[in-house]
Parts: C-alpha cells; structure tokens; sequence
C-alpha cells in the first residue's frame, strides 16, 4: 500500500494516528538538529519531520539526501505542531518520520514548483507535465473536469444522447483552413479534421436522434490568440422539430444550472441583442454588457461647424469614461496614441473634459461651444467628470476602433469585474457577409443556417441584407457558443449554394450526401455548439483558454514539449505517396 491517506488530509483530529503517504519533496529545511520536509501530492501539503531525539541519524541523514521532486514513500505519526501554519488545511499537524521509501529520484526541476513560479511561459510549456504539477494549472484542469461533468449530468437530465461523430472526414465550411491527413489506402486522396461535426449532426437528426450533443474536439487552421487554438473542444448540441425559441430556451438553461452549480450565481435575466444594434450601440457582435459607456452617435450634433474631419466623416461617435475628467495632459495623449497603434487605427481622437463644475473643455474648443459639447454629453450619457472620447470615419472601422477603446478603458478602471458573469444572446446576425477582397458573399455562420421565415426571395435581390435563424451567446464580452435553425429542404439548401458560389455539380460533390439525405424526411432542426475551452476559462475568471488545456499549443501552432509539427520519414512519405516540394 503506497498510501493510507493524501497529503492534503490529515487534520488535529488524526493526532496519534499511524499513516503513510506518498508523494513529491516541495522543499527541505536543514535546522541541523531537525530537518522539515514538505509533502506534495494533488491534494495538499503535508510536513514531516526529522529530529536527532525521536528519529535515528540515519533516517536524519536520509531526510537530508532528499531532492526536490524526489517521489517517496513515507510511515509515520501524526503529531501536533509546535508552531502551527493557520495558511494551510493541513497547518496544524506534522508527521513524525519512521521510515522512508525512496520511489523515484528527480533531476532538478527547470522552474520552481510555486504558484508563483520563476519560469517562462516557453519553458513551462517545454516541461508541461511538472507545469501541471503546480496548483494554478492543476485547479484548472480539475475546475474544467468539474465544468464538463455538469454539462453532461445537464444534458444527460434533459434526453440528449451523447454520440461520436469520426474525426477522418471530408471538409466541414466553418470558415477556417482545414487540417489535413493523407490517405495511405487511397493514393493522393485526404480526409479533413472536423471544423465541427457540423453535418454529421444534422444527419443525426435525419436519423432520428432527436437530441444530440458530444464533448468534442474540433480542428481549424487558423491565427491563434489568447481564445484561439487549432484543435479546441466544443460542446456541440442539435435538436429536432424545435424553433430558435426552443433552442435559446434550452442553453439558457444549461449556462444557468453552469454557474449556479460550478460559481454558486444565479443568473435570472439572458438580454437578447439584435446583431445590428450590438453593431450600433457597442461597435461590436459580443459586447461585454457588465459595464455602460454606450455609443452615441454624433453626427446630427457635429456636421454644422467648420471641423472638416467630422463633416468628412462617414460616422462620428463617442463614449463617456467615467471619471475621465481628471486625466492628465500626459495620460490623454497616451489614450491618443493608444488609438493610433497599427492594431486599433484610429488617425486620431477628439476628447472633452466635462469638468465638475459643469463646463467642457476640449480639444475643438475653436469649432464648438459649451451648448454643443452639452449635447455630446446629453448623447454619450456623460456626467461632471467623465471623458468623452470621440472618433469619426468609415462607419465600420470607425466602432471597431471605438470598441477596442471601450475594452481597453474598462480593463483600466477595472470595470470588467471577473467575478461578475453577463450572459447576453446576440440575435439575427446576417446570413451573408461581403468578403471585400473578392466581391463574393460567404455565410456569416455555415451554409446550413436558414434564412429567417420570408426572407428566401431577398437573396436574389438585397442577399447582404437577409437575416439568419442564428444566434450566438456571449459572455463577460467573450463568444462562448453559436449556432442556428437549418436549412431542412433540399430546394433550399441548394439555392443557398448557388448564393455561396457553387455550381450544382460543385454542391453536390462537397455536399451531395447532405442534400441526399434531405430528400428522406428530414426533420425541422437546429442547434448550437459551446467552445468548451472558453466557457470553462471565462468561468474561472480569466480569458486565455491555454491555461484551460492540459497541453496546449503554442503561438505558432506548435506543442514544444512533444515537439510538434515535425517532418516525417521518406519512407513514411513513399507509402504515402507523397513528395515534397520544400527546401529542407
Ligand atoms: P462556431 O464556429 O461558432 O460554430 O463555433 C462554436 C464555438 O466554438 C468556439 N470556438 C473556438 N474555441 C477555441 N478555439 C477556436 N479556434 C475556436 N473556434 C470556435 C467558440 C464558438 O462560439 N457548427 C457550428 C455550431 C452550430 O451551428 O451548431 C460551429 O462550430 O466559443
């Protein structure tokens, strides 16, 4: 037996009490007349002690060999501390050493095993598996464990049957590249890694399932950032014979029983925002709505004056930041020249102090007087104190620009609390989005997403202004999940290819066995799919899904602890039959 209790356990209670634990040497203290060491395993930290009157100098000098990260086995008394550590549950006992068992030697870790270690995030990835002996990513891999088994008791309460789709597919059009494997029994020939279990979901549904989901690994090829990973799990879910009220009813429901059970916060109101005013009023299709500094359009308000900027201006637009007034000289250029870093864009900002005393003072003091600032103020909702920051030009970039103000301001003044959860549905997103490169439309969602009811003749006139059964649901200013009510008619979803620029015989090629199957009684449908990882880290406060992931890649798509992606063997390449055409 290597244990008779964990290392986290043993309380005053147990004094007296004979034990064996196993675990991880956290450090050593060398008093000369006694050495403490301190016991690591999953659960806690529990010390032992050595000292020349109750243990032999033999065990004594055994204590002192022991090396950080050295595994052993250790017998012994729980006794009561002399000077107990109220920090820790395990603060009020020691155990009194009779006997170690050396179970594995350490060579010496290459960061420190702290909460706060002194390693870098390349080194700690390197080395994952002593990252993960560390309580930060340790909790977050339990917290997620913990996360993922409510969804399916949740799921598992409501009838949805849990079913594997394959992971050896063809592609899926989520929107990203596909991740490619060849095929050694078909010369030339590959299968795509899931985007999504997208259509085999819905042939579920063909096939009678009713309710689906599966916690799942889905693949894309994409840019990473702090919420993106090429492979990442979602919950995905579909329903049959229900509508988008069905649907949003049921995930509501799924994210309440999530944070009362896993954050104890009992969430009763789910706002719903339609895609165009989330545009208008928070430059942005997933607002963080736990904070205001709405937008104020200022156009009718501006475009009387000789500033030729505003006139020019496609749109122009401002928020009030709270307290705002008081910055500095140097802190309001510092904001100016936040804008006008390559990745926000702005060519420049207006602000206005609206000071407590009731008046303004801004930076176009020569074209507009204290009644027009008090209309700006009257629009963005300002009050005496606050800032408000105003920016102009194309419509578009101009509240992507404002957006990441509104987000970078409320990081600052620490309105974006982690602690406080703000579900939000964002409806009716457009079906088609112009991609401007190429002058084409591609769907906003997939190609499977329905037009809303009476919408199917506008494709061929006005395609960028019909709206989509989809949704999406947004939370603490994060896209946790999305998703829509299908296309079910086989008319339908072709006229929806041709929109997307297939031929038929390009459709049913990539497509045929989806639209094959609707012409067997394909029922209403739609569903939705969580990203997991996303869920999981924004529940626990934070909004890098790496640190969610046992083993995660790094920024460049690479694992450096495995070492991954890497070439593979001529002879590996020959039964493939492939040749490359890259330099070595
Ligand atoms: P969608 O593409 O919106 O929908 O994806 C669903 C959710 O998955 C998460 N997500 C990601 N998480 C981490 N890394 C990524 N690279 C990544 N990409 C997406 C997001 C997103 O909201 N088949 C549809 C769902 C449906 O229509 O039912 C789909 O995949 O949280």
């Amino acid at each position: 037996m290597y244990r008779s209790h964990t290392c986290g356990e043993l309380r005053e209670s147990d004094i007296n009490t004979k034990v064996t634990l196993s675990g991880w040497v956290q450090k050593t203290r060398d008093k000369g007349f006694v050495v403490w060491v301190d016991l690591r395993d999953r659960y806690g930290i529990t010390q032992l002690v050595f000292d020349e009157d109750r243990t032999s100098s033999k065990l004594l000098e055994q204590a002192r060999s022991l090396g950080r990260e050295y595994v052993v086995q250790v017998t012994g008394e729980v006794i009561e501390r002399t000077s107990k550590n109220p920090n820790i549950p395990t603060g009020g006992i020691e155990v009194l050493v009779e006997e170690v068992i050396l179970l594995n030697k350490s060579k010496t870790p290459p960061f420190t095993i702290e909460n706060e270690t002194d390693g870098g995030e390349d080194l700690r990835m390197k080395y994952r598996y002593l990252d993960i002996r560390r309580n930060p990513v340790k909790n977050n891999l339990i917290f997620r464990s913990k996360v993922s088994m409510e969804v399916r008791k949740y799921l598992s309460d409501h009838s949805f049957v849990e079913v594997e789709t394959p992971y050896l597919i063809k592609s899926t059009p989520e929107g990203a590249r596909d991740f490619v494997v060849p095929s050694r029994m078909n010369e030339g020939q590959f299968y795509a890694l899931p985007q999504s279990p997208q259509t085999f979901k819905q042939l579920l549904m063909v096939g009678g399932m009713d309710k689906y989901f599966q916690i799942v690994k889905c693949f894309r090829d994409e840019d990473l950032r702090a919420d993106r990973q090429p492979e990442f799990t979602q919950i995905d879910c579909e329903m049959a014979f229900v509508e988008q009220e069905d649907i949003l009813d049921t995930f509501e429901g799924l994210t309440k029983h999530l944070l009362k059970e896993i954050k104890g916060v009992e969430i009763s109101a789910f706002p719903r925002i339609t895609y165009d005013d989330a545009m208008r009023i928070y430059g942005n299709d997933k607002p963080d709505i736990r904070f205001g500094m709405e937008f104020g359009e200022l156009n009718a308000v501006t475009q009387h004056k000789d500033f030729g900027v505003f006139n020019s201006a496609e749109l122009v637009v401002g928020i009030a930041v709270p307290g705002g007034a008081s910055y500095t000289r140097k802190e309001l250029d510092a904001l100016v020249n936040w804008v006008k870093r390559p990745q926000v864009g702005a060519k420049g900002m207006v602000y206005v102090k609206y000071n407590e005393d009731g008046s303004f003072k801004s930076t176009v003091d020569k074209f507009y007087d204290q009644e027009d600032l008090a209309k700006w103020a009257e629009i963005t909702e300002a009050k005496p104190g606050d800032l408000i920051c105003v920016l102009s030009g194309d419509a578009n970039k101009t509240r992507t620009q404002l957006s990441a103000l509104r987000m970078e301001l409320a990081e600052r003044l620490g309105l974006r609390n982690p602690n406080e959860f703000a579900p939000l549905w964002v409806i009716d997103f457009p079906l088609l989005e112009l991609d401007e490169e190429t002058g084409n439309y591609h769907a906003m969602h997939h190609p499977f997403t329905s037009p809303k009811p009476g919408q199917l003749e506008l494709l061929e006139t006005d395609p960028g202004a019909v709206r989509a059964n989809a949704y999406d649901l947004v939370l603490n200013g994060n896209e946790i999940g999305g998703g829509s009510i299908r296309i079910h008619d086989r008319e339908v979803q072709s006229t929806m290819f041709k929109h997307l620029g297939f031929t038929p015989e390009e459709a049913q090629a990539q497509f045929g066995f989806l639209m094959d199957a609707f012409q067997y009684g394909a029922p209403p449908h739609g569903g939705i799919a969580f990203g997991l990882d996303r869920l999981v880290s924004i529940l626990g406060g934070q909004e890098t899904i790496r640190d969610f992931i046992a083993f995660p890649k790094n920024n460049s798509g690479r694992d450096v602890m495995i070492d991954a992606p890497a070439a593979i063997d001529q002879e590996q390449l020959n039964e493939l039959k492939l040749k490359l055409d890259i330099e070595a």
